[in-house]
């Protein structure tokens, strides 16, 4: 069964979102659950199938999983019994690389399948292995797998040559229980660097600096049982924040930390929307028309790639010319081919687009290229005059909640229907027509 989403579009999205934990601290936060010998619960995990990927992954180590509700679960790894990971569920997401980092510091040794996720341009892992190397651990990659092991783990002095959110939280899993001092310099400061940091912290690792570009791992002996909470999605919330601008509504992103979405309020508040700011939650209006704009995408706190299609579908609406560079991926404009089909004046030049507004977007029948791009598509759609029929949508699904009911909460017409299922289809159609 293939789903797809269908939409029709011309509501504007109104009222308040609850936002789910992010995925990309959660996956990090999981794989290192298994590093303790006692148990660790975690609260406030999303409830995609990246996160059901990495749960089975680490129990086919061995780790002991407990459900104890959607966004919670138990985890004890004192067990662990195997130290290779394979499966076609765990193919398909970028993180199981970070059950390197926690099996080669835990059991000094590792092999997983070469790491897959959404094909964005050439996604290389030389800096993760460096900094294995680093630590003095040996790295093989045999067919399409990543081998590292070690007799022992020893602190080190590693400079990453270019700024990586992966490899500098692969780095920290591998170090906190090597002996001695590890020093992580042009590190990361991804918020969900720090919620790694604070997790293992509370596990008894002595992890200082995180959320600065250097960071300083003093090797403990053991890591005991903890109780902790996945900080916020900054992209889920972000995409509801431009879901309100491009379809001229009015939402408050609620259960959310408003300094993470800083470089996104100011973009927006940058062409002419309203951007109001409580404790936990912020508010976006747009009742003008947008004005132009160029951004580009930088390491945190600069503008986050993953918000790079969202930016680039509300331009395509915004008065002007607007240019987008992007510089973290080499091909992460795919998705620009289905936005001209609903009628976007978008030309790419090597990284940058070009970006010519125009009144509106038309219904059309799209596919999503990878997970950031197809929730723009579904954006997009929710704007767009008429019917827009998104497909491949399991690559939505990785990384967003219950997508459409929390889209159908704020007053947008979108339904999933499986793809062949006419009837049903023919069904949405009259409901909202
Ligand atoms: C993570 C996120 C992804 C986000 C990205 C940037 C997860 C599962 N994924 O991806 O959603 O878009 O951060 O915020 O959390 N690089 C190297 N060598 C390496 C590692 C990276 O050259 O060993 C390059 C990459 O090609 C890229 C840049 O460094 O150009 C940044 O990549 P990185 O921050 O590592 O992204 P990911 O961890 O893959």
């Amino acid at each position: 069964m293939m789903n797809q989403y269908v939409i029709k579009g011309g509501n504007p999205l109104v009222g308040e979102v609850d936002i789910s934990g992010a995925k990309n601290a959660a996956l990090p936060i999981l794989a290192a659950a298994i590093m303790p010998d006692e148990t660790v619960v975690i609260e406030n995990l999303p409830d995609v199938t990246d996160i059901q990927a990495i749960l089975m992954a680490i129990e086919s180590v061995g780790a002991q999983v407990t459900r104890l509700d959607r966004h919670t679960v138990k985890i004890n790894g004192s067990h662990i019994s195997d130290y290779r990971i394979d499966g076609d569920y765990i193919r398909k997401i970028r993180a199981s690389y970070y059950l390197l980092g926690a099996l080669l510091g835990k059991i000094h040794k590792a092999e997983v399948v070469y790491p897959g996720g959404c094909n964005i341009g050439l996604r290389p892992i030389d800096q993760h292995i460096k900094g294995f190397q680093g630590l003095g651990a040996e790295v093989e990659l045999p067919h399409g797998r990543v081998y590292a092991y070690a007799d022992k783990l020893t602190g080190g002095h590693i400079y990453m040559d270019v700024v990586s959110v992966g490899a500098t939280m692969n780095v920290i899993l591998a170090s906190v229980m090597a002996e001695g001092t590890t020093i992580i310099e042009n590190a990361a400061k991804e918020p969900h660097i720090v919620d790694l940091a604070n997790f293992l912290n509370s596990c008894g690792a002595s992890i200082r600096g995180a959320g600065t570009d250097v960071i300083r791992i003093k090797g403990v002996q053991r890591l005991h049982g903890t109780e902790y909470t996945i900080i916020p999605d900054q992209i889920e919330a972000g995409t509801y924040m431009f879901g309100a601008a491009v379809t001229k509504g009015d939402v408050v992103v609620k259960n959310v930390i408003p300094k993470h979405l800083e470089s996104i309020s100011a973009k927006l508040i940058e062409m002419g929307c309203e951007v109001e700011e409580g404790d936990d939650w912020v508010r976006v209006v747009a009742s003008k028309p947008l004005k132009r704009t160029n951004v580009k995408t930088l390491p945190y706190p600069g503008f986050p790639t993953d918000m790079q299609p969202q930016m680039t579908t509300l331009l395509a609406l915004s008065q002007g010319t607007s240019i987008v560079t992007e510089t973290i991926f080499e091909t992460r404009f795919k998705y620009v081919a289905e936005l001209r089909r609903m009628g976007a004046n978008i030309t790419i030049e090597g990284n940058a687009a070009f970006i010519t507004g125009v009144e509106g977007f038309t219904g059309a029948d799209v596919s999503a290229p990878d997970l950031r791009a197809g929730a723009a598509l579904v954006m997009a759609g929710l704007s767009a005059e008429g019917f827009t029929y998104v497909d491949q949508i399991h690559y939505i699904e990785r990384g967003y909640e219950r997508f459409e009911k929390k889209i159908r909460g704020l007053g947008g017409r979108i339904e999933k229907i499986d793809s062949d299922d006419d009837r049903e289809i023919r069904k949405f159609q009259m409901k909202v027509s």
